[in-house]
Parts: C-alpha cells; sequence; structure tokens
C-alpha cells in the first residue's frame, strides 16, 4: 500500500486527505492519503524518508512550502522561481519540490473566462501562496501587480523576487481589475477585513484564497458594490489534481460530487 501525506502546522483543517482519499478509490489505487501535524525540526527527516521510500510522496502546506526546499534534491522551474513547494516526488532516486499551486490558481481563471491579461491586480497579503499567485499572473500577462501586506517587509521581500512588484502600505487600496484576498483574514466567519473598497468601480473581481467559509466577509462585500467573486475552491481542487496526475499517471475527474464531498 503506498503512502501519501499532507504535512503543514496546523492541519487539522485541511481538506486534502479527504480529496486525494476519494479519487484514490474512485480510480482503484492501493494507497492511502494522510494528514500529518509536524514541526519544522521534523521536515529535513521526513525528505530522507521520502528518499529511502518509507513514505512515498508527499504534499507540503503552510508553513512549510518555503522550510522545505534545503533539503530536497531538485526543485522544478515554478518550485525555484517561488521559492515554494507543495508537492514532493520521486524521479530515479531523487527527490523533487514542485508547485502546483501556480497551475491550480491559472486554471481556476481560466474556468472562469476572466480576460486577465492587461488587467491591473491588487494583492492583500504576503504569506506562502502569493509567490505562486504573482507567477501565475505574470505568466498570463497582467498589466501591473500590487502588494499590500500589513507587514511590509514581508511584501518587500516578495519584491526581491519579483522586480516588478508595485508595494502600497496596508490600508491604501489602489482602482484595480482583480482583487485578491491572500490574507488569512476571513477564515473565521465574523473575520472583517478593515478596508474601504469604495474607489474600486463596479464589474470587477474579487477573488478570495479562502474557500471555507465558501463567502467570506471580503466576497460580500465585492458583491454588495457590484462585483464579480470567486473563491478558492477550484484552485484547491485543481491543484490537488496536478498533485494527484504526478503521483499516480492518472488525471482524476472533477464533477459535482467532488465539490458536494468539500462543502
Ligand atoms: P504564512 O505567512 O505562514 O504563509 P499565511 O496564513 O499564508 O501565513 O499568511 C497570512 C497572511 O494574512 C499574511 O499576509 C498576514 O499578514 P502579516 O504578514 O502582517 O502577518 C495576513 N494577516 C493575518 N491576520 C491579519 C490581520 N488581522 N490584518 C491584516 N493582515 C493579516
Amino acid at each position: 500500500m503506498k503512502k501519501f501525506l499532507v504535512i503543514g502546522n496546523p492541519i487539522d483543517h485541511s481538506l486534502s486527505p479527504k480529496l486525494h482519499n476519494y479519487w484514490i478509490k474512485n480510480n482503484n489505487i492501493k494507497a492511502i492519503y494522510e494528514k500529518k501535524k509536524l514541526e519544522k525540526s521534523q521536515i529535513k527527516d521526513l525528505v530522507l524518508k521520502v528518499k529511502k521510500k518509507e513514505k512515498k510522496r508527499n504534499n507540503i502546506t503552510v508553513p512549510f512550502k518555503k522550510t522545505v526546499i534545503p533539503y530536497l534534491d531538485e526543485l522544478s522551474v515554478e518550485a525555484k522561481r517561488t521559492e515554494s513547494v507543495n508537492t514532493i516526488y520521486l524521479h530515479k532516486e531523487k527527490t523533487v519540490g514542485h508547485n502546483t499551486d501556480i497551475e491550480g490558481f491559472e486554471r481556476n481563471i481560466n474556468d472562469i473566462n476572466f480576460d486577465i491579461k492587461d488587467k491591473r491586480i491588487l494583492i492583500l497579503g504576503a504569506g506562502g501562496v502569493v509567490s505562486s499567485l504573482i507567477f501565475a499572473l505574470e505568466k498570463m500577462k497582467v498589466s501591473r501587480i500590487t502588494l499590500s501586506n500589513r507587514t511590509k517587509e514581508k511584501a518587500e521581500d516578495l519584491k526581491k523576487l519579483f522586480r516588478d512588484l508595485s508595494i502600497i502600505n496596508w490600508g491604501q487600496i489602489e482602482d484595480s481589475d482583480m482583487i485578491i484576498n491572500a490574507t488569512s483574514l476571513g477564515l473565521s466567519e465574523e473575520d472583517k477585513i478593515d478596508l474601504d473598497f469604495s474607489q474600486i468601480k463596479k464589474g470587477k473581481l474579487f477573488y478570495d484564497i479562502i474557500y471555507n467559509p465558501p463567502e467570506t466577509n471580503f466576497l460580500k462585500k465585492g458583491k454588495d458594490f457590484g462585483n464579480k467573486t470567486e473563491n478558492g475552491l477550484k484552485m484547491f481542487i485543481y491543484q490537488a489534481q496536478a498533485s494527484f496526475e504526478i503521483w499516480h499517471g492518472i488525471r482524476p475527474k472533477i464533477d459535482n460530487d467532488v465539490i458536494k464531498l468539500l462543502y
């Protein structure tokens, strides 16, 4: 029986085991996918276990997407550029780190038919997933990416990776075609982002990385101002689908049952 694992800290909220085990069963694969809470000091040991094939492969979730990098033998172009790994696999006895968050986000944007080329993007937050968003947005040829984070140094660290990034202070809002909430504000129903979006004109896209709850106050606000909204569920499903395909060589189906399973 092959073993797969999502690691993180905290990890309780992760829906990856539910989704992967559903696809594993549907495709008659002999495997099991579990979740495990790890401390930073245990990451090196885990990667060694993957190499020794004691543990087959792994998904990484925040806050270890960067921590894991020094212990891997190789990185994909995407993982290297974003300094973010969410999928580990073995290739010719070497541990390889890849990033499928990029593909997840990109496919979600294509899915909703949002014509993103030459658009102005505002990202709120500078956590683990943001480098993947920026990579995908640059690939999709947006015209400008502005980032605002409560802790400005973290925004400036991202600018070291992505030179064209513009940074504004937390609390400032720029008129943009797409506003992305990549902060953790919204994970609790009562969380409110205390920002004034009134200068964002109608007909824009409000995107929240959070998918549980399905409609954060950020998305509600966007809707109230007459904008399109999208939560992070599809991005989550697409990144999982890409990881699944790397590990099992099968592209699992995404249908309404999958969506129902997660809500
Ligand atoms: P990590 O940094 O471990 O990757 P994350 O959950 O991906 O964590 O990111 C949390 C994001 O939400 C950060 O951008 C954080 O801002 P700081 O860098 O200033 O901590 C943001 N965030 C969390 N709580 C917030 C709050 N009350 N107000 C504004 N931003 C908040």
